[in-house]
């Protein structure tokens, strides 16, 4: 068989299980001059979880060397070791040398794999690592490993694909931490961009929000941005499974968990997911709904449309032109953030300091908070002034701010609410207890029927209280109770502390309710729709509650106060009482 060395660096490559078995021909975790590896033996790490040896990937018949989280491992000619002038050799079935880790010392050094994966290069006794295989990573990032850049000498790390599955050498895709605007990890290909995770927000990447489900007790993001370095990786939780990150040959980026009762890796992140995923897959100023049918997944954002006359799809341009001085800003909201190669980015000032250094500057077109770890409206800014591109939603997307003339701005802002009744009227309740007595009962059985009849009403009507969609597909302009005014999310955020846990007041089916605060003083229950319940149904029931409640008066029912409808926010604020009401509970089932 022939043997061919592995050009590339030392990659990790990873086969089925993690458990190592004893392997008889297993050396110790360090070999230094004079113990040769041969391609018949492995090196193990000393907590068993990492081997090193040879390999041959798939029904490849050449030989590559690797560390990987377990094996088996045949026979032949390769050999690596460590040379005179301090470097690990990896020599051919010829003797040639094949790959060289081009570390040097005079004095004589080890290589021990370590017990996270990592094969260093140092001195014995010392703790400095002359050359070390997480400095040279392949397809793979394990916990521990940093990717991006050291600033001052130039360093960069990212992840390379294989050629393909059964040929480790460099393939077309490459993972890169961009560093120029937000730290984004950006898949190219060549010289094009395929797929990015979205900028980071301070907790992870914003366009991929399934990381809050599985980093919960498995593992904790390393983000350093500094004027020395901009690196980011991951340190598995003490205890935790163990994870890794691939970026396969065919461009697409996997987190794998391992399972120990299946005893298999699972896929617990895949990106791409979808046609959005793409790269710029909607031209400038376009969104991405994925929701949205196969020829209009792509729409125009606020204040934007297609160019006339001749409408190119994906050629957005403003629908009024914008007057510098005047004019002002409307939201996005629930967004993976545009590309941000050509920001500026200061983490140092509020979102509100943002706003209006926004305004200020003509070539302005957005900004967002760069860092909403805090919650609330988060901190810093991020400022385009060049194209907004690759935007799309998600689920728990974040808020972008557009400069908008003044007639394409929202409906003026919200809690400009109609001001508390005198307090004799008698929808007041007292403050005792309110369910409980036998009144009550007859009290629900009335309010009950009074809503149903409303409702077949309503049903009726339904289709005048629909609004209609704009060619843009996206900003619909329902206004289901023209009653009653409707609110910004981003003051209901405020409100509610960003809608935290510990402002929340009851639950039902088809949403939450939180107590809120308004900025004059006034508490309010706020019910927001759970986003899962929002396919029909849900927003069913939001139309429903918004046109009955915006019309009914009545001694037992809260008074409707305003509503919010924004992206995929389903919105009530109902005024405030200490013992709730039931309209809380009656449109919640
Ligand atoms: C590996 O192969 C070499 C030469 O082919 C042989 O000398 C050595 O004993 C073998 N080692 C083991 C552990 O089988
Ligand atoms: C290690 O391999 C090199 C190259 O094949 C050889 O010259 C050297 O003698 C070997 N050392 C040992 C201890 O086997
Ligand atoms: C080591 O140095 C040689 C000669 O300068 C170079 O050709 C080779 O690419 C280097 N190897 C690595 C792994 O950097
Ligand atoms: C996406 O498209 C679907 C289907 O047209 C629509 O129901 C949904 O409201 C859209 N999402 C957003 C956030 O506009
Ligand atoms: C507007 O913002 C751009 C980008 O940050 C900056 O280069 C430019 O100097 C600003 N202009 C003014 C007048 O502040
Ligand atoms: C960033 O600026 C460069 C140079 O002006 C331009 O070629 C590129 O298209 C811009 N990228 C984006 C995403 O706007």
């Amino acid at each position: 068989m022939e043997t061919t060395t592995c050009s590339h660096l030392l990659g990790l490559v990873v086969i089925s299980f993690i458990l190592v078995p004893p392997r008889a021909c297993g050396v110790a975790d360090t070999f230094s001059k004079g113990r040769n590896i041969t391609d018949n033996e492995t090196i193990v790490s000393a907590n068993g979880a990492f081997t090193m040896g040879f390999f041959s990937p798939g029904v490849s018949t050449k030989r590559y060397l690797g560390i990987w989280f377990t094996s088996p491992i045949n026979d032949n000619s390769g050999v690596l070791m460590v040379s005179d002038t301090g470097s690990l050799l990896l020599l051919d079935g010829s003797g040639r040398i094949a790959w060289s880790s081009n570390s040097s010392s005079t004095s004589p050094v080890e290589a021990t794999l370590l017990g996270i994966g990592n094969l260093v290069v140092r001195n014995p006794g010392s703790t400095t690592a002359l050359w070390h295989s997480f400095a040279h990573p392949s397809n793979v990032m394990l916990s521990g490993m940093k990717v991006g850049k050291d600033f001052s000498s130039g360093d960069e790390w990212y992840l390379t694909s294989w050629r393909s599955a059964a040929d480790p050498s460099p393939g077309a895709f490459r993972r890169v931490l961009d560093t120029s605007g937000r730290p984004d990890n950006i898949v190219w290909q060549g010289s094009v961009k395929t797929f990015r995770s979205g900028p980071w927000d301070g907790v992870r990447f914003g366009g991929i929000p399934e990381v809050l489900a599985y980093q919960q007790g498995l593992l904790e993001y390393q983000m350093v941005i500094s004027p020395r370095e901009g690196t980011y990786g991951h340190n598995v939780k003490p205890g935790a499974a163990a994870t890794y990150v691939v970026l396969t040959d065919t461009g697409e980026v996997r987190r794998l968990v391992w399972d120990a009762s299946s005893r298999a890796w699972q896929t617990t992140y895949l990106g791409p997911r979808d046609v959005c995923d793409a790269y710029g897959k909607c031209g400038a100023f376009n969104l991405c709904n994925v929701s949205a049918a196969a020829a209009a997944f792509c729409g125009c954002i606020r204040g934007f449309g297609l160019t006339s006359p001749s409408r190119i799809a994906g050629r957005c341009q403003r629908n009024v032109a914008l007057n510098c001085a005047a004019g002002g800003v409307g939201p996005v909201s629930g967004v993976k953030l545009p590309d941000t190669p050509n920001v500026s980015v200061d983490t140092g000032i509020t979102v509100e300091e943002c706003r209006a250094r926004c305004l200020a500057n003509c070539s302005c077109l957005a900004y967002a908070a760069a860092d909403i770890s805090a919650g609330g409206d988060g901190r810093g800014c991020i400022m385009w002034t060049d194209h907004l591109l690759d935007m799309r939603y998600v689920d728990r997307g974040q808020d972008l701010y557009l400069r908008l003339a003044e007639s394409e701005l929202p409906p003026p802002p919200p809690l400009a609410l109609p001001p508390p009744p005198p307090p004799s009227r008698s929808r007041a309740f007292p403050t005792g207890p309110f369910i409980g007595a036998v009144g009550s009962l007859v009290g629900i059985l009335l309010v009950a029927f009074l809503v149903l009849v409303v409702i077949r009403r309503c049903r009726r009507r339904r289709p005048s209280n629909t609004g209609p969609t704009t060619p843009d597909g996206f900003i619909q302009h329902t206004t289901p109770a023209p009653t009653v005014p409707s609110s910004e999310l981003s003051s209901l955020k405020k409100a509610t502390g960003d809608f935290s846990e510990s402002n929340i007041i009851g639950r039902g089916g088809f949403g939450i309710v939180y107590e809120g605060h308004l900025p004059d003083g006034r508490k309010v229950a706020v019910k927001r729709l759970i986003q899962s319940s929002l396919t029909n149904e849900g927003d069913n029931a939001f139309t429903r509650e918004v046109g009955v409640m915006s019309k009914l008066r009545h001694g037992n029912l809260l008074q409707l106060l305003s509503y919010c409808q924004d992206g995929n926010e389903r919105i009530l604020v109902y005024e405030y009482m200490k013992n709730k009401s039931l309209n809380l509970y009656i449109f919640s089932t």
